[in-house]
């Protein structure tokens, strides 16, 4: 190697917001526990029980059969059209498909919200915690991030009032109403219907994201803060946990004023979402496979979820909290005090056990106690063994 190159500046500027842009904590969380061997209760990812391999040979098969010129080529950045139809008739309250925007996953519908609602130093509005994924889609566009307290039943109305009147109004409230990650915790009707009011009296947008809400296990959640106020809402979905997170096929439903613009900076991002897996999704999900075929993922994540909850009531030791999410793929743990999660991680990976430590989840005010657990992608065994293992490493710090 030539040792000139070495002192060579880079001639690389990077402008300000590609220094808001961080690694995923998560990502790199991860990578510690791919190791093989070790019981993994930090993924976010769903259970490969779930994917529907026999229904994509055939929708693949028949795709390329009968439509490959149209499927293999560009097509509209909107989305396929008979899919926008599916996805309008889909939801609970009245979606005309043109409002229907299908996105490269519900991430990318966080992504263009960010660059077509938020300039540098909007106030923008988050739960305590939130999705890390939403977080790292706004940070770009350097909006002030602010956190809105949050109890069990989800956002605190009278904080979110006291954080709007704090400042100048703003852009948006971001929230998760079912199964949040990463709490697991879902909005009870009664707040739903207060934050419905209180956002609509104040002029508040909502930004509502709900990849998990089919997957409740005894009862269907509330209806979608969206149906209450289709003006006020931008409406995110995703097929990644009901069919496959690899086909990156989400949507969002935005208000007819909000469409053209998510659509264009949409066009600039990606031209479009897969014409292919848009095709072999609407194959697959035609004569209603997901109504026969999402019930067997909540039966599976309920079961699972039952063994997490019996396996920490029996392991571990007092001071330990945890909550029971009523769907989802995630439960939110607390250590007793004293202890920090973050600091807990490396000794629970030396016994081959990992988990999320929960700051990372927080726009601010991180409390170092919490973490999630997956529950959907180790087997019952390994979730016996793993929560051993955890109870026990917490148990020795609590010492
Ligand atoms: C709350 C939330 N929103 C959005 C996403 C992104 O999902 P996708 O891009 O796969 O649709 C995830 C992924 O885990 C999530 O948990």
């Amino acid at each position: 190697m030539n040792p000139s190159a070495l002192h060579t500046p880079s001639p690389w500027v990077l402008a300000a917001r590609a220094e808001k842009m961080n690694p995923s904590v998560l990502r790199e969380l991860l990578k510690v526990t791919e190791r093989p061997g070790i019981i993994s209760f930090a993924g976010g990812l769903p259970s490969p029980k779930t994917f529907p391999v026999e229904e994509f040979a055939a929708a693949c098969a028949k795709v390329l059969r009968d439509d490959a010129s149209a499927a293999l080529q560009y097509a509209a950045s909107e989305g396929y059209g008979p899919l926008r139809e599916m996805v309008a008739a889909s939801l609970p309250w009245s979606v005309d498909p043109a409002q229907v925007l299908i996105t490269t996953g519900s991430q990318q519908g966080l992504d263009l919200a960010a660059k077509v609602l938020i300039d540098q130093g909007s106030r923008i509005l988050v739960e305590t915690p939130t999705y890390l994924g939403a977080l790292q889609a706004f940070a770009p566009m350097e909006p002030q991030v602010q956190s809105v307290a949050s109890d069990e039943e989800g956002v605190d109305i009278a904080d979110l009032r006291r954080v709007q009147a704090a400042g100048t109004p703003a852009r948006f409230l971001y929230v998760l109403p079912n199964f949040q990650n990463p709490t697991g915790r879902t909005l009870s009707e009664t707040r739903r219907a207060a934050l419905s009011a209180c956002a609509a009296e104040l002029g508040l947008p909502l930004i509502e994201d709900n990849p998990y809400g089919e997957l409740w296990f005894d009862t269907p959640p509330p209806a979608p803060l969206t149906a209450r106020n289709p003006d006020g809402c931008l409406y995110l979905g995703s097929f990644s946990k009901v069919l496959a997170p690899s086909l990156r096929l989400g949507f969002v439903v935005a208000p007819k004023d909000l469409f053209p613009k998510l659509l264009q900076a949409k066009q600039a991002a990606d031209l479009h979402s897969p014409g292919f897996n848009q095709r072999v999704v609407a194959e697959v999900m035609k004569d209603g496979f997901l109504d026969r075929h999402v019930p067997r993922i909540r039966a599976l994540y309920k079961a699972q979820r039952d063994v997490m909850l019996a396996a920490l009531a029996q392991h571990m030791p007092p001071g330990v909290t945890w909550n029971r999410p009523d769907g989802g793929m995630f439960l939110w743990a607390r250590l007793p005090e004293g202890l920090d999660a973050a600091a807990l991680l490396p000794k629970a990976v030396d016994r081959d056990v990992a988990f999320v430590p929960g700051a990372a989840f927080y726009a601010d005010h991180a409390d170092a106690r919490t973490l999630r657990l997956s529950f959907v992608t180790a087997s019952e065994q390994e979730i016996q063994q793993g929560v051993t293992a955890l109870a026990a490493v917490i148990q020795e710090n609590m010492a």
